[in-house]
C-alpha cells in the first residue's frame, strides 16, 4: 500500500473533500479487510515522487500487487507512471474523492494508464475494493 503526497494529513486537510479519517484509522481499516481477505499488507506513505519510484521498485521484489495513492502526482508524474509500467506485479490505483467530478486537473490521471485498474470516489472503501481486486487476482 501506498499513500502519496499529502495524505499524511489525512483527517485535518479538507475535510469536506476527504473525509475526517485519519491515515493511521485508514491504514487500520486497510488492515482489517487484508486481513479478512487472508492477504499480508504493508504500507508507506511519501511525500516526494523519487520515493514514491523507490517503493515501487521495492514493491516489484517484495510484494505481489499494489494499491497505489499518488496523490497529485496522479495528474502529471511520468515517472511514477514509467515505474508502474516497468514492473511485472499489477497496481491498482485509487483514490478517495471522485477526481473525474472535480477540477479539470485532476480529470486526467497519467498513472492510471499505467495501472490494472482505478477505484476513485469511495473513501476508505476504494481501498477495500483495490485489495479485494487484488486478491483475486494474485
Ligand atoms: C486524491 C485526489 C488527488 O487529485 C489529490 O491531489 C490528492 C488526493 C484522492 O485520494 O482523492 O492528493 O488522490
Amino acid at each position: 500500500m501506498i499513500h502519496g503526497a499529502n495524505l499524511s494529513l489525512l483527517g485535518e486537510r479538507e475535510p469536506a473533500v476527504y473525509g475526517t479519517m485519519t491515515l493511521a484509522q485508514l491504514d487500520a481499516e486497510i488492515a482489517r479487510e487484508a486481513e479478512m481477505l487472508g492477504i499480508s499488507v504493508t504500507t508507506g506513505q511519501y511525500e516526494g515522487e523519487g520515493e514514491i519510484v523507490g517503493a515501487l521498485h521495492r514493491a516489484r521484489l517484495e510484494c505481489e500487487g499494489v494499491v497505489l495513492n499518488p496523490g497529485a502526482y496522479a495528474h502529471y508524474s511520468y515517472a511514477i507512471a514509467d515505474a508502474i509500467a516497468s514492473i511485472a506485479i499489477p497496481v491498482v490505483e485509487v483514490h478517495l474523492s471522485n477526481t473525474a467530478a472535480r477540477e479539470d486537473f485532476r480529470r486526467r490521471s497519467v498513472t492510471a494508464a499505467a495501472c490494472r485498474g482505478v477505484v476513485a470516489g469511495f473513501g476508505a472503501d476504494s481501498y477495500r475494493l483495490a485489495l479485494r481486486a487484488l486478491a483475486k487476482k494474485a
